[in-house]
């Protein structure tokens, strides 16, 4: 298998310019023999910091959210275009608290997705099934619509600049990590609908992030798993130590 592990920090709403220059700085000292793929995606208002603070280490740059338009009167919202200019090489989509707190649907996270794609734009589809819809017996059927909508309208080459992200609701933030067995079920069960839509190989390629209390200690059994190719973190990216634990299993 030649998937490579790409591990991944959201920050989320966190840290100041200052305290995100911290740690990206730590980081590019302590990921600098890391043997993964690896991203920071601070707030939109650190991106300028982080940038130059990771440009030519190991460590790529990533955005929270995009606007879906290019430009215009949208107040609020930040544009491919602008983060391009800030040096942004991946935007994550969907992430359930934009899905769940923020409304956002899958048509819509469907046009972000394409709209960063035509940029060049690596994207982290983002799927995950709430608690009530796991214990209803539908997270398979949830992720796999997710990632069908998600990824409507494109084609198997536009599939080599996207990653998907596992990230149950319920296991984000919480400290409830799925078992790894649970986890590879579902990302082998997204795997099976890329084979479907893509061909094998487009499957066999694709990277699927596990996210969820990703911690230091519970990351080597995830990653152990056949069809888990890296981890989408976040509280546990927001400290130097536990990120780097993370990011060198
Ligand atoms: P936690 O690692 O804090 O559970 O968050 C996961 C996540 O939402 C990453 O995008």
């Amino acid at each position: 298998m030649s998937r490579i592990y790409y591990i991944a920090g959201n920050w989320k709403m966190h840290k100041t310019r200052a305290e995100a220059a911290d740690l990206a700085r730590a980081l590019r000292t302590q990921l600098q023999d890391g043997v993964h793929k690896y991203l920071v995606a601070p707030s939109f208002s650190a991106l300028e910091t982080v940038g130059p603070l990771i440009s030519g280490s190991n460590i790529r740059l990533g955005a929270q959210n995009v606007a879906v338009e290019e430009q215009g009167a949208h107040t609020g919202e930040v544009s491919v275009l602008q983060l391009k200019d800030l040096g942004v090489q991946t935007i994550i989509v969907g992430h359930s608290e934009r899905r769940h707190v923020y409304k956002e649907e899958d048509a819509l996270i469907n046009k972000k997705l394409r709209l960063a794609l035509k940029h060049g734009f690596e994207v982290i589809l983002c799927v995950g099934e709430t608690l009530e819809e796991r214990e209803a017996g539908q997270a398979e059927v949830v992720c796999e619509s997710q990632t069908l909508w998600g990824l409507a309208g494109l084609g198997a080459t536009d599939l080599a600049n996207i990653v998907i992200a596992y990230e149950p609701v319920w296991a984000i933030g919480t400290g409830k990590t799925a078992t790894p067995e649970d986890a590879d079920a579902i990302h082998a069960s997204i795997r099976k609908v890329i084979g479907r839509l893509y061909g094998t190989s487009a499957a066999e390629q694709l990277i699927i992030q596990y996210g969820g209390s990703v911690k230091p200690e519970n990351v080597k059994a995830l990653m152990a798993k056949e069809n888990i190719d890296g981890a989408l973190v976040g509280g546990a990216s927001l400290k130097a130590e536990t990120f780097a634990a993370i990011a060198k299993f």
